[in-house]
């Protein structure tokens, strides 16, 4: 399955090897049942009680000309920004930040730093690379209710007061348009806001003004990343009877018991994007089904060539549990200082003299190849999803295939993959705790 900005080669989830595991296959029936559901789940309107208006709200473009607008007037006020949110509120800022800063020129560059975690260490580096006079404050939070968001919040306030700062003038919320205790506090502060359309959740918000307004007001090319995107849900990308196989594939092999799903991006750009991948698969996935079973995978974030010095030994010779996915750039920057080649070796490294010449970039593609042969030989599942480069429409593209991706494996555990009841459990004893 190829288009001009990724291709998705899924020949290693399937194969002789492989179909002890799961010897019913994927029937036409169970990928009918599939496709019906999605279809469902993502109509412009819900129809039933699973819904999720994702796909409705980036071919729309609806967070894409409020996000540019806003971006604009705080990058001439400000040179930096500090985010406030975590998980789906955080990640695909993070993600888009990591793999497409390098490409916007140093004069165009404005810094946008992501505090997520309430580890007080890491706030207080983040706040001492700031100027607070000089910093705009997004904090972003689809609920409004977020303790991690909101007590940094409160920080934030605090000290743009000490300062003599106006509050309103320096942070915006992003979030449900009408539901929510930040919405209520912006209205009534008067600060600026943007909205997380109402039927989109965290994890499936990079494409609105939750991942927009932070990308954007970095410099990035974020209409590249919503048209790409918007390309695929037009049905101009890969085609979705191949996704729905594959989707169906992935939770069958998983039911089979191999619940690991490494995401092995080839690329320290997009190393953020196994983070991304693992809250989108694990908290959509990985709940109990209508009949009482709970169901879901183990998503794990890593990192080539850097694991094949840790987690490939496992993958390789470890019990028969995991699904890789590799990601890789098929055209790095040509040679140059972005992609220096192997200069000639002394003679000690005779062993390595095969590397002499050789792009890292392009000793990097190579390595993936040979562990992804190495893994098919041993039977082990694997998959391959190849970008044209490291760009915004490869990026964009990316989020979409993910996206459908994740509903359609959900649609076959026959899981709601938009709502996370399990999360709540835990913030329920929280107060109690801390009383
Ligand atoms: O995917 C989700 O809905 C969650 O992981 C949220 O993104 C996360 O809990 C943060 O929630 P909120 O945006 O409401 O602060």
């Amino acid at each position: 399955m190829k288009t001009k900005a990724l291709e998705l080669r899924a020949d290693g989830l399937f194969g002789e090897k492989l179909e002890y595991l799961c010897p019913s296959g994927v029937t036409p029936e169970k990928l009918e049942r599939v496709k019906t559901l999605f279809t469902e789940w993502t109509a412009e309107k819900p129809t039933g009680p699973i819904h999720s208006g994702y796909r409705r709200q980036i071919l729309a473009r609806e967070g894409l000309g409020p996000s540019k607008l806003m971006a604009q007037k705080l990058r001439e006020r400000f040179d930096s920004m500090m985010v406030l949110g975590i998980g789906g509120s955080a990640l695909g800022a993070k993600t888009g930040l990591s793999a497409l800063s390098w490409r916007v020129p140093a004069s165009e560059r404005r810094k946008v730093l992501v505090a997520e975690n309430l580890d007080p260490l890491d706030f207080e580096t983040l706040w001492s690379q700031i100027r607070p006079e000089s910093t705009c404050f997004v904090v972003i939070s689809k609920s409004g209710g977020t303790i991690e968001t909101i007590a940094q919040l409160s920080v934030v306030i605090e000290r743009l007061k000490g300062a003599g700062l106006e509050v309103s003038q320096h942070v915006i919320a992003v979030t449900d348009p009408s539901k929510g205790a930040l919405r209520a506090w912006a209205n009534e502060e008067g600060a600026q806001t943007l909205d997380v359309p109402s039927d989109v959740g965290g994890r499936f918000s990079v494409l609105t003004p939750v991942g927009l307004l932070p990308l954007a007001f970095a410099g990035l090319d974020v209409e590249a990343l919503v048209e790409s995107a918007a390309k695929q849900f037009e049905g101009l990308g890969l085609p979705l009877d191949s996704l729905a196989k594959v989707g169906v594939r992935l939770a069958e092999l998983e039911r089979a018991g191999l619940v690991g799903h490494v995401m092995m991006p080839y690329s320290t750009n997009l190393r953020e994007f196994g983070d991304w991948f693992v809250q989108l698969w694990g908290e959509s996935l990985g709940k109990i089904r209508p009949d009482g079973g709970a169901v879901g995978p183990i998503p794990v974030a890593s990192l080539g060539a850097t694991d094949q010095h840790s987690l490939l030994q496992l993958l390789v010779e470890g019990p028969r549990q995991c699904i890789t996915g590799f990601l890789r750039v098929e055209n790095w920057p040509s040679f140059g200082p972005r992609n220096p080649a192997v200069h000639k070796l002394p003679p000690q490294f005779a062993s390595l003299s095969f590397s002499v010449g050789r792009s890292f970039g392009e000793i990097l593609n190579a390595e993936m190849a040979a562990t992804k042969r190495v893994l098919e030989e041993r039977g082990r599942p694997v998959y391959e999803i190849v970008v044209d480069q490291l760009s915004a429409e490869s990026l964009g593209a990316l989020f979409a295939l993910y996206m459908d991706l994740t509903t359609l494996a959900a649609a076959a555990y026959e899981v709601n993959p938009f709502d996370q009841p399990g999360v709540e459990f835990g913030k329920k004893i929280l107060p109690e705790i801390l009383a």
